[in-house]
């Protein structure tokens, strides 16, 4: 039976890549890249290079297709999500039904950590849930962001014996979460503005465990119009960005 390999490969440092992920990859017959709208070549070459760094039988080959679009318009956020999932879940289940053989290993790289803000576990389950498809998962577990911004920063995400909230951009905008310490992800507009800068203190980190890494702490008040001057001259320089950071109550309410 056809085995699936959802394999974490880090946050962009290719030393993130651990000796699990190491064994899991050279396991692999075939790797499923999707081709995102959002991926920059940088992100798609860096999957390229993990498995040319780590795999040391060349015989795997790679399968590529084009991620199906988003529909921005849809009628709400959920609903344009749900109808892209299930496009994506015809679009792999194609895949691996044409491209793996009965009794190979197929392989999909997944930024960070598969379960913090990735589809392909969902994507995944919806095709055994069909059941047209019999395959066994496995899952490695990679470096997340948060991980790579903690330690970049030397810190701690929770108080002692504290909770931890994480959440995205788009969420922080619409409202401030009931926490002393947010971690927030997948945030374009700078949604650390929308706090009151005198109550935080800010941990921010772009391109996390790359050479183009870029980190800045302080009192949000100090520092919010520097990261976001940063985040634009450096979105500019490279094309792309991913940041990533850590609000933290001064006050502990
Ligand atoms: C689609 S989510 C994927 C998260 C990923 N699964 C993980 O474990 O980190 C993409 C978001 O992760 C964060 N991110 C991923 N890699 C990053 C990096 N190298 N530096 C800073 N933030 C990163 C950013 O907030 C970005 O918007």
């Amino acid at each position: 039976v056809r085995k699936i390999f959802v394999i974490g490969i880090g946050a962009g440092n290719p030393d993130h890549v651990t000796m699990q992920a190491v064994h899991a990859l050279n396991a692999v017959d075939v790797f499923f890249l999707l081709d995102k709208r959002e991926d920059t070549d940088a992100l798609v070459r860096l999957r390229r290079d993990i498995c040319e760094r780590y795999i040391t039988d060349p015989s795997y080959r790679f399968v590529q297709a084009q991620d199906p679009a988003r529909d921005r318009d849809a009628a709400s956020y959920q609903a344009g999500v749900e109808a892209w999932h299930a496009e994506r879940a015809a679009l792999y289940e194609t895949m691996i039904r044409t491209e793996l053989g009965e009794d190979e290993c197929g392989g999909f790289l997944v930024w960070g950590d598969p379960s913090l803000y990735d589809s392909t576990l969902r994507i995944i389950d919806r095709i055994a849930a069909r059941g047209a498809l019999a395959f066994t998962v496995e899952v490695i577990p990679g470096i997340t962001s948060v991980q790579a911004l903690a330690a970049s920063h030397r810190i701690v995400l929770n108080r002692i014996g504290g909770a931890v909230h994480i959440t995205t951009g788009r969420r922080l905008a619409a409202g401030l979460p009931d926490a002393n310490d947010v971690i927030v992800m997948l945030d374009g507009q700078c949604a650390f503005k929308t706090v009151a800068p005198d109550d935080w203190d800010i941990y921010w980190g772009a391109y996390l465990g790359t050479p183009a890494e870029i980190i800045v702490s302080g009192r949000l008040r100090d520092v919010a119009e520097d990261i976001e001057r940063t985040r634009t001259a450096a979105r500019e320089a490279h094309g792309w960005i991913m940041d990533t950071y850590l609000l933290r109550r001064s006050r502990p309410g």
